[in-house]
C-alpha cells in the first residue's frame, strides 16, 4: 500500500481530537471534521491546551507546537477533507449514524483510501458492508486519553485485506502506539474485559456491598489500577458504558453481560459521568 500521509478524523470530541493530535505530532497532515464549526473549534482548542502543557513541561518547543497545529485543518463538510489516504471515524457510538458516515465516505474518498473506525464495540464487518470497499475497512480502536494510552486494537473485519491490516499496524506504530491484532467480535478484547468489571463494580453499589468510593479504593489499592472502576466509568461516560454492555449482551447472548439496572437509571437521569457533571461522583 502507498504511504499514509494524509488523515481525515471524523468527530472532534475527546477521542477524535486525541487521534488528530497524535497523528499530527507524528507528521501526518490531518483534517479534523465535526458537524458544526463550534464543535470543531472546541476540539482544536482542547488540542491546543494539551500542546501548551507539553511546551510548559519542556517536552516540545513552541515551534514544534505550532508545526503540529499547522498540520491540523478544521473542516465541517466531509467533502472538504475527503482527499486523504485514511479516514479514522470517531463519531458518536451509534451504528445507524456510523453506517451513514461510512456510506458517505465511500462515495467521497479516493478509491485507495482506507476507512477505519475508532468504534469501541460496534461491528466493523457491518460498517464495511455498507461500502463498496469492505476489504479496505478496518477498526482502529484507541484508548482514552489517546495521547497517553499506548494501545491500539487493530480490528480485522471479515473482508479486511492483509496489506490494509499491515498498513494500519505500521501507522499505529508511527503514531507511537502498540498495535494488537484483534478479530471482529462484540467488544473486541479491551471492552470485553473492562466493561464486565465496571458492571460488576456497579452491581456492588446496587446491591449495597460497598459505597462507590470504597469499591474504587479496593481496586486502586488492592489491584493497582490507576483509577477505580466507577471513576473510570465516569471518565468513559456512563452512556458509552451502557452502550458497550448492550452490544456485549446482545451480541454474545450471555446474561453475564446484563447491564446493571443502576447504570441504566443513571443514564436515564442524564447522569453521564464527568462530561455531564455527575455520575458516581460529582464534578462541579
Ligand atoms: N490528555 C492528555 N494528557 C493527559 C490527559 C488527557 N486527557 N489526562 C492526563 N494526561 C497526562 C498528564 O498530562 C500527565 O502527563 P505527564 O506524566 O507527562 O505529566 C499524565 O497523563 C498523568 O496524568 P495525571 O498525573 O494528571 O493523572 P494520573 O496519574 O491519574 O493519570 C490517567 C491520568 C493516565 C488518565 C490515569 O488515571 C489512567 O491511566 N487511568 C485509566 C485510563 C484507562 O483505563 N483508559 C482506558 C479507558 S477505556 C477506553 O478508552 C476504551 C473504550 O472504548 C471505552
Amino acid at each position: 500500500m502507498a504511504n499514509i500521509g494524509r488523515m481525515l478524523v471524523v468527530g472532534a470530541g475527546q477521542m477524535g481530537g486525541g487521534i488528530a493530535q497524535v497523528a499530527a505530532q507524528s507528521g501526518l497532515e490531518v483534517w479534523l471534521q465535526d458537524i458544526s464549526e463550534a464543535l470543531v473549534e472546541k476540539g482544536v482548542e482542547r488540542i491546543r491546551a494539551n500542546l501548551d502543557r507539553q511546551v510548559e513541561k519542556g517536552r516540545m518547543t513552541a515551534d514544534q507546537r505550532q508545526g503540529v497545529l499547522d498540520r491540523i485543518h478544521p473542516v465541517v463538510r466531509l467533502e472538504d477533507g475527503a482527499q486523504v489516504d485514511i479516514v479514522v471515524e470517531a463519531a458518536t457510538e451509534n451504528l445507524t449514524i456510523k453506517k451513514g458516515i461510512f456510506e458517505t465516505l465511500d462515495r467521497l474518498c479516493p478509491p485507495g483510501a482506507i476507512l477505519a473506525s475508532n468504534t469501541s464495540s460496534l461491528p466493523i464487518t457491518e460498517l464495511a458492508a455498507v461500502t463498496k470497499r469492505p476489504e479496505q475497512v478496518i477498526g482502529m480502536h484507541f484508548m482514552n486519553p489517546v495521547p497517553v494510552m499506548k494501545l491500539v486494537e487493530v480490528i480485522r473485519g471479515l473482508a479486511t485485506r492483509d496489506d490494509v491490516f499491515a498498513a494500519v499496524k505500521e501507522l499505529a506504530e508511527q503514531m507511537g502506539k502498540v498495535p494488537v491484532e484483534v478479530n471482529d467480535y462484540p467488544g473486541f478484547v479491551a471492552n470485553r474485559i473492562l466493561l464486565p468489571m465496571i458492571n460488576e463494580a456497579i452491581y456492588c453499589v446496587y446491591e449495597g456491598v460497598a459505597a462507590p468510593e470504597d469499591v474504587d479504593t479496593v481496586m486502586k489499592l488492592g489491584a493497582n489500577h490507576p483509577m477505580g472502576p466507577l471513576q473510570l466509568a465516569d471518565f468513559i461516560g456512563l452512556d458509552t458504558c451502557l452502550a458497550i454492555l448492550e452490544v456485549l449482551h446482545e451480541g454474545l447472548g450471555d446474561p453475564k453481560y446484563r447491564p446493571c439496572p443502576l447504570l441504566r437509571k443513571y443514564v436515564n437521569a442524564g447522569w453521564l459521568g464527568k462530561k455531564s457533571g455527575r455520575g458516581f461522583y460529582r464534578y462541579d
